[in-house]
């Protein structure tokens, strides 16, 4: 009899504790979940009418085509969309709906709090090889304005799957810059040229170079073999990402970034 009542007390605690913690534990489990899911941007048509707009509108422009739209800033003729793929929509090419809710951010290549606005001054001097925006001016503020109409109703504070580029396992064998350059004639060298400079078509580029004094300079982050090599897995070749083996990703990323390319600028 006693036994049968230890078991019944046993039962009616699970059952308490189930009734005290179950919603936390299912809502923690939810929440982790949400961080799984591919995020969707906005469609292109919701981009609302008026001065917002038109400043959203504005910022995709420049995110597009920025030498035509934001050419005096810049040193090359790449487009933020050159990395940022899809219009800064795709998953897995640090797309701007994830980058929103990133910022303000510790970082430490400059080691202090960045804000978006300085955050985009960056790939401006670095990847682009120009000059630092003015962080008041109408290019930043409709960049800015594009990237936070592309994350509404992402969730703030949490790591959104795909937001930034990816981070490979260490390969088995170091990356080969000769092993990279077999892996880049034979899968890249079609779009990106032989040489690394891309192909202009009208004045714009259709192929973007990936070295020569047309592409990043040694700041840019594409220039650690590292995160060249995530991108390159997710993406590259284009409209094909994650065809390639890991260890070909981190070797043609060795091998583009032992090419020449412009120097990191000196600091301002
Ligand atoms: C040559 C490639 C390249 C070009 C061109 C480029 N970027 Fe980037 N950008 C990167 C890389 C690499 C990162 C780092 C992403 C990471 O660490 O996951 C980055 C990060 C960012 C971030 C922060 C995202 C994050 O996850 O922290 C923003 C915002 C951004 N870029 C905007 C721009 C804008 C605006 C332009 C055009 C003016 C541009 N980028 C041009 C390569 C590029
Ligand atoms: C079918 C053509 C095509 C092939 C093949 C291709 N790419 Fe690309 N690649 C592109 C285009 C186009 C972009 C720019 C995306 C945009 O503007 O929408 C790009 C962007 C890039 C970028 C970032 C921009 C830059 O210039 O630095 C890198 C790096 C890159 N590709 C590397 C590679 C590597 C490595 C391979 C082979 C494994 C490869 N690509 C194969 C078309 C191609």
């Amino acid at each position: 009899m006693r036994q049968k009542n230890e078991a019944a007390r046993r039962i009616f605690r699970i059952l308490l504790l189930l009734a005290a913690f179950g919603p936390a534990f299912i809502t923690a489990r939810a929440m982790a979940a949400e961080s799984n899911v591919l995020f969707s941007p906005p469609p292109e048509e919701s981009i609302p009418q008026g001065g917002f707009g038109d400043l959203i509108r504005h910022g995709e422009k420049i995110f597009t085509r920025t030498a035509k739209y934001a050419g005096r800033y810049t040193g090359n003729r790449l487009s933020c969309e050159s990395c940022h793929l899809d219009r800064g929509r795709k998953a897995y090419s640090a797309p701007l709906w994830g980058a929103y809710v990133l910022y303000p951010r510790y970082r430490k290549k400059n080691h202090k709090v960045n804000s978006l606005a300085e955050r985009i001054q960056g790939c401006f001097r670095f990847s682009m090889n120009g000059s630092a925006t003015p962080v008041d001016g109408r290019t930043i503020k409709s960049l800015i304005a594009y990237s936070f109409w592309m994350s509404r109703g992402a969730p703030v504070g949490v790591n959104l799957k795909g937001s930034r580029m990816v981070s490979l396992p260490k390969p088995e064998k170091a990356p080969d810059p000769l092993r990279g350059k077999k892996v880049y004639v034979a899968r890249c060298a079609l779009c990106h040229g032989l040489g690394g400079q891309g192909r202009v078509s009208r004045g714009e580029i259709a192929f973007p170079p990936v070295w020569g004094p047309g592409s990043y300079n040694k700041g840019a982050g594409f220039y650690k073999v590292a995160k060249l090599a995530g991108f390159i897995k997710m993406n590259m070749p284009l409209s094909k990402g994650t065809t390639l083996p890991d260890q070909m990703a981190w070797d043609v990323a060795a091998y583009i970034d032992s090419q020449p390319r412009p120097d990191k600028p000196a600091p301002k």
